[in-house]
């Protein structure tokens, strides 16, 4: 484009002074539509805006200063709104820089699929844990929780081990150092059954109790395909007048069908726990094999999944020094205890309980 002078004006008065900036700005306008590369833009600007030889100094000399002392705002602010209008193309112009092979370059295939958000899932082994209370919830009992950090009493001595019994060797622990001032009885341990629940639930209330306790606990066990040191139980009590062991096994009979099948069968072996006289192990018969014999009941049919028993005397005489009406003269009931890991791993075909643990999304988004 030539740069054709600013001719002077020869009247200041309104529609001439619209006249004369209209044309400018569409020379403008037309000046800005052509401005193939940043080198046509950059001209632009020396040539409107340049500070000596430009437009746009030209005008403000030729129209402004020239102009009488009455037609100056009105001047001043025409040449304002053209001013603005020059240095908007000049922003657009520079702003639609890129060339069209350089926005190839950076264009977005919005047809490509986005970023996916992963919804989170419950854990196999919390869903196996709701499961578990779920049963027992439909049948009236209520859900507890106990620390996980139990004092010697809880976790021992109210459960029927006395100090120095040899059954507390089976339940080895981590305990919290320095306390060797306090009695043993206030010594704090990480509890290794959910078991202490059951004495901290009676102590709370009288009977009838129907509970369920899911809980985390910790033994002394070395870490193997089927054993880990930190696992999961859910503990099971039940107190009323005239509990007997049918209703235990009719409870147990019923849950086990109701987590595993209806066909699934259940055989109550003679056990030993400090808390429960008598005690059981309950056997199921084999989901794997329909209890015909597999390697994984190791030919037996029958897979054992938990201990249970009636509550011994001597845990409610303990639950009595707090509420008198665990009087096992007047009332009696059951307990059960099951290792949540073990009923998930045979649930969901599991062989490694480190699965659990290792936080591998490729295992976990399996239970999504
Ligand atoms: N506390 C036992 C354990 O950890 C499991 C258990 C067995 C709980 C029998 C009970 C029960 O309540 O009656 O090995």
């Amino acid at each position: 484009m030539t740069n054709e002078a600013i001719p002077d004006l020869p009247e200041f008065n309104d529609s001439a002074l619209d006249k004369a900036f209209a044309a400018l700005e569409r020379r403008a306008t037309d000046d800005a539509a052509a401005l193939p590369s940043p080198e046509a833009v950059e001209a632009f600007r020396l040539r409107w805006l340049g500070r000596k030889q430009g437009l746009l100094s030209e005008v403000s000399s030729r129209w402004l200063k020239a102009a009488p002392p009455e037609a100056k705002k009105p001047v001043g602010e025409r040449f304002k709104t053209l001013k603005e209008l020059v240095e908007r193309l000049l922003d657009q112009a520079a702003g639609a820089g890129p060339t069209d092979a350089a926005l190839a370059a950076e264009a977005i295939d919005i047809t490509l699929p986005g970023t996916r958000r992963l919804t989170g899932a419950e854990h196999p082994i919390t869903r196996t844990l709701n499961e578990i209370t779920q049963v027992f919830a439909a049948l009236g009992y209520s859900v507890g929780v106990g620390p996980e950090v139990e004092t010697d009493y809880y976790n021992f001595e109210s459960m029927n081990f006395p100090p120095g019994h040899p059954a507390r060797d089976t339940q080895d622990t981590l305990v919290v150092a320095n306390q060797e001032r306090r009695p043993l009885r206030d010594r704090l341990l990480l509890r290794t059954h959910t078991s202490p629940v059951q004495m901290r639930t009676m102590e709370q209330q009288p009977p009838p109790v129907r509970i369920v306790i899911p809980g985390k606990v910790h033994r002394n066990d070395a870490a193997d395909a089927t054993h880990s040191p930190i696992f999961h139980q859910v503990e099971g009590l039940c107190v009323d007048t005239n509990i007997t062991f049918s209703d235990l096994k009719g409870t147990l009979d019923h849950a086990m069908k109701a987590l595993f099948g209806s066909s699934v069968k259940t055989r109550f072996f003679p056990s030993f726990f400090p808390f429960t006289e008598p005690s059981a192990d309950v056997q199921i018969s084999c989901i794997f094999c329909g209890g015909n014999g597999c390697r994984k009941c190791k030919q037996s049919g029958w897979i054992e999944l938990l201990g249970c028993g009636m509550v011994d005397p001597a845990v409610f005489a303990f639950a009595a020094l707090k509420q008198p009406a665990y009087d096992p003269r007047k009332i009696s009931g059951f307990a059960f205890g099951m290792g949540v890991e073990r009923i998930a791993m045979m649930k969901y075909g599991i062989s490694e309980i480190g699965q659990f643990y290792a936080g591998d999304m490729r295992f976990l988004g399996q239970f999504a």
